[in-house]
């Protein structure tokens, strides 16, 4: 047992040497919960955060364990949990007082770049962004482009027609014919508008080409609508039902899976009416399980609800929920984003593998409580003795442990 806690006290160590780097810090553990500005995302915006604690040594034990400043009866803090809808911030008893300064320092000193929005729940991707900006730019331009030929065109008929007055000359007369011939004539005789015309057109495709095929398989932000408007913000959010309830087997296995209807039923056998839709929504989870919710009696022809999957990784990966969230103890949100604040779900990462690896990269490997890796873990943790023992250490890099 001591030997353990040496282990332990060893990596501890170790994990601090990386105090000083508030921005990783922030990114790593905060990020998914709060913004660096005064903006909300599923806790308080913690710019000017400091000013609100009186007692700094507070602030740092609600920080490490906001569980037990609550328990102590704190009456900011209640307030603060009651205000945000009893929603539980993650304790962080690994974070130093060292570890907090950086935070706070890297809140305090920081500042939203000019255009982009900081916050972590933005929902479009920059792809999406540049790729809008450039067709905007590029129809502009198209425009501008024609305009100013027409311009052109019509200084040129003027001034011939000028030309033609002062020197007492009769125009050529304009050219007869179909439209067919018109423009065939005028092209013949306007080459080298003809040129450039074609040349912005052919560049204007190829960066929208480039732009679909970069953005292939990438979708960030795919929010369709669902068979039945289900939200998790009134679920997961005001009424605190936990994940697990509903997607037990994240815990157990590879997938999250979807509830079948009965689990709704747990409930909604009470309750019939919503507070937005009535009856209207509920009714639905009472027709695809055959149900009569007059005479509580189920007929025998019930049909599946067809929800549209939001999050599709392709055939040749291979992800397992349970790794992540049971062994790695990686929160649902660092994946999947405040999904409590969402009436209708959405792909919050880009499910890319760069994604993947980046975070594979940065992650460190939880150590504590975790039975059954722990001699595994004690090996590791002698072997990488000082070193950050991120998961791209025990073979999160390798193809194989994410391709089939
Ligand atoms: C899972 C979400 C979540 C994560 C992750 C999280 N917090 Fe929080 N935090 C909250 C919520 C929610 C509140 C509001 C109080 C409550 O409901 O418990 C809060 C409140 C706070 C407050 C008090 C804010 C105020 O206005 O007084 C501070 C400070 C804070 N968090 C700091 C942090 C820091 C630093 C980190 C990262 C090391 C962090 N939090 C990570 C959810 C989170
Ligand atoms: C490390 C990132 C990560 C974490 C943590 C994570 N998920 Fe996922 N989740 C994914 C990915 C990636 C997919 C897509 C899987 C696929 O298409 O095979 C997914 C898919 C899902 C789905 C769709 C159904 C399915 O199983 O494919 C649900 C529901 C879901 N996650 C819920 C959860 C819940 C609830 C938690 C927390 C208990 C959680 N996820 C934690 C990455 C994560
Ligand atoms: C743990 C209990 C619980 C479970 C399980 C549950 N719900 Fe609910 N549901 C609620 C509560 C509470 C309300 C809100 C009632 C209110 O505020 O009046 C609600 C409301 C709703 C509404 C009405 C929304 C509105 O704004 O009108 C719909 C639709 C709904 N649930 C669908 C589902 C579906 C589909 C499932 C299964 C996947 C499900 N619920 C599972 C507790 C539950
Ligand atoms: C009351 C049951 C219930 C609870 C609680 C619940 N979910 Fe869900 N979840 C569903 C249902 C039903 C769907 C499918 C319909 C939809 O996409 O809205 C779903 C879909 C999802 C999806 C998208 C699945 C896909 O198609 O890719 C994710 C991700 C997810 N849930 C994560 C979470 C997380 C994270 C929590 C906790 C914060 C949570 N859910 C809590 C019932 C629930
Ligand atoms: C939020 C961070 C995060 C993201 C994003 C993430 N992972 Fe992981 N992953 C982890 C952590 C932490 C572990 C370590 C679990 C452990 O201790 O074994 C892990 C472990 C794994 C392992 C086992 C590695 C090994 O050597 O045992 C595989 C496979 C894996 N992840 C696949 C994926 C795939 C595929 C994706 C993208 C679709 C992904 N992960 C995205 C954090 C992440
Ligand atoms: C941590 C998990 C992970 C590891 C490790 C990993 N990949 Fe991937 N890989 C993915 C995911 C997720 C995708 C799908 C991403 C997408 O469709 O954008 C992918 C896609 C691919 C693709 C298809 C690209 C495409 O555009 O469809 C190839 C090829 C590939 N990986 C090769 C490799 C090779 C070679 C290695 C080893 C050097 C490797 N991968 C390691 C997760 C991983």
């Amino acid at each position: 047992m001591s030997k353990f806690l040496l282990v332990l006290t060893t990596v501890f160590l170790s994990l601090t040497a990386f105090a000083q780097d508030g921005e990783k810090l922030f990114n790593a553990n905060c990020k998914s919960c709060h913004a660096p500005t005064d903006k909300r995302v599923v806790g308080p915006g913690l710019a000017g955060v400091e000013g609100r604690w009186k007692d700094r040594a507070l602030l740092y034990k609600w920080i490490k364990n906001n569980k037990e400043v609550l328990a102590s009866g704190d009456s900011y803090a209640n307030e603060l949990y009651n205000t945000y809808n009893k929603s539980v911030m993650t304790i962080f008893p690994a974070l130093t007082d060292k570890d907090i300064d950086g935070i706070l320092k890297y809140v305090a000193e920081y500042k939203a770049p000019p255009d982009a929005t900081p916050v972590a729940t933005e929902a479009v991707g920059a792809g999406n962004t540049d790729s809008t900006f450039s067709t905007y730019t590029l129809v502009g331009l198209g425009l501008l482009f024609l305009m100013l030929m027409f311009v052109l065109i019509n200084v040129r008929k003027t001034l011939a027609k000028v030309d033609a007055t002062q020197t007492g000359e009769t125009l050529p007369t304009e050219f007869e014919g179909t439209l067919g011939q018109k423009v065939s004539n005028w092209i013949s005789h306007n080459k080298k508008v003809v040129a450039v015309g074609s040349l912005v057109i052919i560049g204007y495709l190829s960066v929208l080409g480039w732009n679909t095929l970069s953005g292939i398989g990438i979708y960030e932000g795919y929010q369709p609508d669902q068979p039945i408007k289900f939200s998790h913000k009134l679920h997961a959010g005001k009424n605190a039902v936990s994940c697990i309830y509903c997607h037990g087997s994240a815990e157990r296995g590879k997938a999250a899976g979807v509830p079948s209807a009965n689990v709704c039923m747990n409930c909604h056998k009470y309750i019939q009416e919503g507070p937005v839709y009535g009856k209207v929504e509920i009714a639905k989870i009472y027709a695809a399980l055959d149900y009569n919710p007059d005479k509580q009696t189920y007929g025998n022809n019930p049909k599946p609800i067809k929800w549209i999957k939001v999050h599709n990784l392709p055939d040749h990966v291979y992800f397992n929920h349970a790794q992540h969230v049971v062994v790695g103890k990686v929160e649902c949100q660092k994946c999947h984003g405040p999904v409590q604040e969402m009436d209708t779900i959405r792909q919050y990462s880009q499910l890319t593998m760069g994604w993947c690896i980046n975070c594979h990269r940065e992650t460190k490997v939880s150590m504590e409580g975790n039975g059954y890796y722990k001699e595994l873990h004690d090996k590791l943790a002698v072997k990488y003795k000082g070193q950050n023992l991120t998961v791209s250490k025990i073979g999160g890099l390798e193809c194989s442990k994410c391709h089939y």
